[in-house]
């Protein structure tokens, strides 16, 4: 794989499943792609299945992608090495690019699981973990983290916490550059009130030249994105690129280094998924789950609230097909859109 780090979408519970990556795709062709957070026990259940044909589904539900999807990073959850590798292990036979361990996720459910941010106070066991997986997979294996937690977040501590997981393994670092306060705060609350730190993430960058590291949290824009490159390795972007999605479509060009496309249409993108759909649709796959992904795609034009409308109106119903999206594309073309 190229430098498909250098821009790549954060991984984000609930929106980034394999409908939002097809998207993302007809967007951009280059940029690394991440999976939902996927917990290596849910995947150890469904492989434990004694019923080969429900075996097989239960995997697919969880870890099942579309090769379109490439270049694409399987985000685990956990804290066990022997259930991390087992899940390595499955990813690389399904042809995953990279794993990446999720250490950043700061809710009381992950944290009772004893995985998630919490595991910054632990660097030992996170190399175990990177160590298992790089065995057991072949694969390049990252770690998302945060700059510190509660009252862990000294910059010597970020350090040693990031010496440490490299020394196992680690080949990347996405690192959102917000501690995070696991008495107190909520997830939302977590990506929001502690303050943004990207002078440290430069500063690991410095004081690590040949790590490669990802800075993560708060990019809004392709400028600050190209701003911050030329401090660090990679930008990780999530909900800017989930809530505008066609702000991103000179990525490829302005990052990736690809040739200049025309200016990408809303309609090209929602005429892109209709291979996507029709797959889905034969699989017994309701519409709704792709179209969803869609309402942030038309913004800031007379008439897109109307097109949402009659889009989710249309996609919801159950026997929807994607003649509907053929039916939204035709109406985004007749605006030139
Ligand atoms: C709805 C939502 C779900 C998220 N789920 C995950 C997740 O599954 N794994 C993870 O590492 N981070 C998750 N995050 C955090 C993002 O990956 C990212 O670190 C955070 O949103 C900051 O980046 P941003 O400011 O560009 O959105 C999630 C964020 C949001 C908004």
């Amino acid at each position: 794989m190229t430098q498909a780090y250098r821009f790549s979408v954060a991984p984000m519970l609930d929106y980034t499943d394999r409908h939002f990556r097809v998207l993302m795709r007809q967007i951009s062709r280059a940029s690394l792609l991440y999976t939902e957070m996927v917990v290596a026990q849910a995947i150890h259940h469904a492989n434990q299945d004694p019923d080969a044909g429900s075996r097989a589904a239960r995997l697919e539900r969880l870890i099942g992608f579309d090769p379109i999807e490439k270049p694409l990073a399987l985000q685990l959850g956990g804290d066990d090495p022997a259930l991390l590798a087992e899940a390595a292990g499955l990813a690389a036979e399904r042809g995953f690019d990279e794993i990446n361990l999720n250490v950043g996720c700061p809710s009381e459910k992950v944290r009772q699981g004893r995985f998630g941010a919490c595991l910054m106070a632990d660097p030992q066991r996170v190399a175990a973990c990177v160590q298992a997986m790089g065995h057991a997979s072949g694969l390049p294996i990252t770690v998302k983290h945060r700059i510190g937690i509660d009252d862990l977040d000294s910059y010597e501590a970020l350090l040693r916490f990031v010496d440490t997981v490299t020394a196992g393994g680690a080949c990347r670092l996405a690192v959102h550059a917000r501690k995070a306060w696991l008495n107190g705060l909520d997830p939302k609350q977590n990506r929001t009130i502690p303050p943004l730190r990207y002078d440290l993430v430069h500063q690991l960058k410095r004081d690590r030249p040949a790590l490669t590291i990802e800075l993560n949290g708060g990019l809004g824009t392709l400028e600050e994105c190209l701003v911050q490159l030329q401090r660090v390795d990679g930008v990780m972007v999530g909900r800017a690129v989930y809530e505008h999605p066609l702000r991103w479509s000179s990525v490829d060009a302005a990052i990736h280094e690809r040739p200049s496309q025309e200016p990408l249409k809303a309609s090209t993108v929602v005429r892109g998924l209709l291979p996507h759909a029709e797959r889905w649709q034969q699989s017994g796959g309701r519409l709704w789950a792709i179209a969803r992904h869609l309402v942030h795609l038309v913004e800031g034009v007379p008439g897109a609230r109307h097109w949402r409308a009659q889009l989710s109106r249309e996609a919801g119903a159950r026997d929807a097909g994607p003649e509907v999206l053929e039916r939204a594309a035709l109406q985004l073309e007749a605006r030139g859109l």
